[in-house]
């Protein structure tokens, strides 16, 4: 019957290792894992031999349905989160954007009716801080409280839209520290990028190239930067969302190194293509691509990423899927900064890091099911109900045939947008079941997500000691038994005497 599953001789790959297991599922939830299970009569059964059994992909970032810059995203709940599906990822985290003056809560409540009747798979929700009150401050509190919200995101561009300055970002984030709660950041400096384009346009330059242009790698890696301090400053995680250049995420690894409790997210754009494409002929083609902070133009961008995320300098991969169609991005025919930002992905990106990470050689299955599923379960505090094939986890599950190659296309793919940053790219590795809260929603390679199964994963608060590392080294470096600064009696004479 539908509630019980077995999958027979696939290789269970976990973040911490492989092993030769059979699962059972039972109502949506891993019930028994290993050899020789007790398997009762009207099971179903999938032979996974010579199959990866792995947890579904987790998507850390997507915007399905979102009104930005006089469009509306046309990958919506539905669609979006049936793509995703066929792509073997089984959650998604969505952004709540509250237009300017909208309460929070308000904001977050509309999201979840838009959301809840159409989602295929289980979501949760993350939610854009853009401005800073005493209300907002409170509605943090109430979201982190009573709502399952446990990340907020600040912008450090979108200049007079979404951007926060330095000091309501440092009351932002510890406002999040107090919380338990992450803190999430666009990085990059909206005054720089506003200076640049007025600029640019002013000398003619009109096309998607401009988009990159006036956003050059050092704009996001000053602001990643800037945001590793600030949050340092009051002990909050830090969460730096689509690192898309060699320099930030180095900021990223090195902050880490350093002590700091940071976070980086390069999304399967950053790895699987780059910003030459700004330069193509094709208007279509070029601003197809375009998305903030921009793909880069170089080409060891990709590879650096993939690098930073095989050795941990960085942790998670999104998408940032927020997908405009031709007619939507013709907005900006005649200004770059006009044409509504985004890319696909969540269909595409567990292929990508497959591909451009494991079938590469540069990281193995279980480092794959890391910075796919488990390390996002983990940060956002949903593990081990997600993130991981164990007794007791929710059946979010794919298995994937290493061996099975497939040609990425718009002409094939099962997202609403009618283009494809991945157009061409041979990946392998293909989804053949994938298993959503236990039901096969593909089947054989068929989709077959349902409508609304889906449901809201509450992300809840970490006790706030979790990610005190930070204090506990800075205490270190400490002099001992110093509890104060100097007074202005304790100027020694010696140190006087060259005044
Ligand atoms: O290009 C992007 N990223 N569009 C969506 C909005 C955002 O910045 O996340
Ligand atoms: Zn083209
Ligand atoms: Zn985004």
């Amino acid at each position: 019957s539908q509630n019980r599953l077995l999958i027979k001789n696939g290789k269970v790959v976990n973040a911490d290792g492989i092993e030769d297991a059979d699962v059972f599922i039972e109502n949506g939830v891993i019930t028994q894992l290993g050899r020789n299970l007790i398997i009762p009569g009207g099971t179903r059964t999938i032979d996974a031999r010579g199959r990866y059994v792995m947890p579904g992909g987790i998507d850390t970032h997507t915007h399905m349905e979102l009104e930005l810059m006089g469009a509306t995203a046309v990958d919506d709940f539905y669609q979006g989160t049936k793509a995703a599906i066929a792509g073997g990822t089984t959650m998604i985290m969505d952004f709540v954007l509250p237009r300017k003056g909208e309460s929070l809560v308000e904001a977050f409540g509309n999201w979840r009716r838009k959301a809840d009747p159409k989602v295929c798979c289980d979501y949760a929700l993350h939610v854009g801080v853009t401005w800073w009150s005493d209300q907002v401050k409170q509605e943090m509190t109430e979201l982190a409280k009573n709502h399952g919200v446990n990340s907020f995101k600040m912008f450090m561009a979108y200049k007079d839209l979404y951007m926060i300055r330095d000091p309501d970002l440092y009351k932002i984030f510890e406002h999040c520290k107090e919380l338990g709660a992450i803190a999430q950041v666009h990085a990059e400096n909206g005054d720089i990028i506003a200076e640049n384009t007025k600029k640019l346009l002013e000398a003619g330059i009109t096309g998607p190239e401009g988009h990159e242009m006036s956003r050059p790698e050092d704009v996001e890696a000053e602001a990643t930067h800037r945001a590793c301090v600030i949050a340092n400053q009051v002990n909050c995680p830090l969460y730096v969302v689509r690192v898309m250049s060699k320099s930030a995420g180095d900021v990223v690894a090195a902050k880490k190194a350093e002590g700091n409790v940071v976070f980086g997210e390069p999304l399967a754009a950053s790895v699987g293509t780059d910003g030459s494409h700004y330069w193509n002929k094709c208007w279509r083609h070029a601003a197809g691509h375009v998305t903030s902070p921009p793909l880069r133009p170089d080409t060891e961008t990709p590879g650096h990423l993939l690098d930073l995320l095989a050795s941990d300098g960085l942790q998670v991969t999104g998408s940032d899927n927020c997908t405009f169609n031709f007619d939507q991005k013709k907005l900006g025919r005649n200004d770059f900064s006009k044409i509504p930002n985004g890319v696909n992905g969540v269909e595409d990106r567990m292929s990508v890091i497959w591909e451009k990470g494991v079938q590469s050689g540069k990281m193995d299955p279980s480092r794959f099911v890391a910075v796919t599923s488990t390390n996002a379960a983990k940060i956002f505090n949903v593990y081990p109900q997600k993130g991981c094939v164990a007794v007791g986890s929710d059946a979010d599950l794919v298995i994937w045939n290493p061996i099975k190659s497939r040609v990425i296309s718009a002409q094939t793919h099962h997202q609403a947008v009618d283009f494809n940053i991945f157009e061409g790219m041979e990946c392998h590795g293909v989804p053949e079941y994938v298993i959503v809260n236990g039901r096969v929603c593909v089947d054989e390679e068929e989709l077959k997500a349902v409508h609304g199964f889906g449901k809201f994963v509450p992300t809840p608060a970490f006790p706030p000691y979790v990610y005190d590392q930070v204090d506990a080294r800075e205490k270190e470096k400490r002099p001992q038994g110093v509890t104060r600064g100097p007074n202005d009696e304790d100027y020694s004479p010696e140190h006087m005497n060259g005044l």
